[in-house]
């Protein structure tokens, strides 16, 4: 997706924004050019206040000068401003591609609202071409990777450790301390269901499956922009 579309997404979810908004910050290459169109604003005079999603989000928008604070502060947000993998019907979303997806998954829980900011290539008939990640605790990692191969099995696909970029073949860290299992279903036809079967998954902490959070998708185009709605 091109840089110029992921800036013009950012810049139309501006339109869901207002002064003295407690927002949260997503993670990701679209989530970045909006928290860099944020910083502007704010040397500009907009008041805001944000929670960041992530490590790098947090030195993005420290960077830029933007208000920041926490869940302990501010348990309740007006709108979160994020990014996603994959955007299909009712505005399903599967995310954690950049490997954020808990704190991602709580600070939408704790807002109002959520605005998703994407190119139309997010936009999907069904979810799943999409490798879903599924976040989980180290221990006893063997233990919980069989019972989500059990899970995938069924349907003859495969749930791979996310590895570090590089050489070494260590796990990806997020920042929690977990691994992320990335499970490629290919076809999710029923995301309830499966959301439902992994938060029964004891080792798993959360997953990619982001069902009823977002309440508009700002999807760019060449030609424009589409705001989407569940
Ligand atoms: C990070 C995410 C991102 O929002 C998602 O991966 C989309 O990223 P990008 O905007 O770089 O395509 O969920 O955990």
């Amino acid at each position: 997706m091109s840089v110029a579309l992921k800036r013009r997404a950012a810049e139309a979810a501006f339109a869901f924004i207002e002064p003295g908004m407690r927002l949260g910050l997503g993670t990701g290459s679209t989530a970045a050019e909006f928290v860099d169109l944020l910083g502007a604003r704010v040397a500009a005079g907009l008041d805001v206040v944000g929670v960041p999603t992530s490590a790098r989000t947090f030195a993005q928008a420290t960077a830029l000068g933007i208000r920041l604070t926490t869940l302990e502060e501010t348990p309740d947000l007006d709108l979160t401003v994020d990014g996603a993998d994959e955007i299909g019907p009712n505005l399903a979303l599967i995310k954690g591609g950049g490997g954020a997806l808990l704190r991602e998954k709580i600070v939408a829980a704790s807002s109002a609202g959520m605005v998703v900011i994407a190119d139309a290539s997010k936009t999907v008939a069904e979810l799943g071409a999409f490798p879903l990640p599924i976040e989980v605790v180290p221990f006893g990692f063997a233990s919980t990777l069989r019972r989500l191969e059990r899970l995938v099995a069924e349907l003859g696909l495969t749930a791979d450790l996310r590895l570090r970029p590089g050489p070494a073949s260590d796990p990806y860290l997020t920042d929690g301390g977990h691994w992320i299992v990335d499970a490629s279903f290919r076809r999710i036809p029923d995301p309830s269901r499966l959301a439902t079967a992994l938060d029964a998954t004891v080792g798993v902490v959360e997953h990619g499956l982001f069902l009823g959070f977002a309440t508009a998708a700002v999807v760019a185009r060449d030609d424009g922009v589409e705001v989407l709605r569940p």
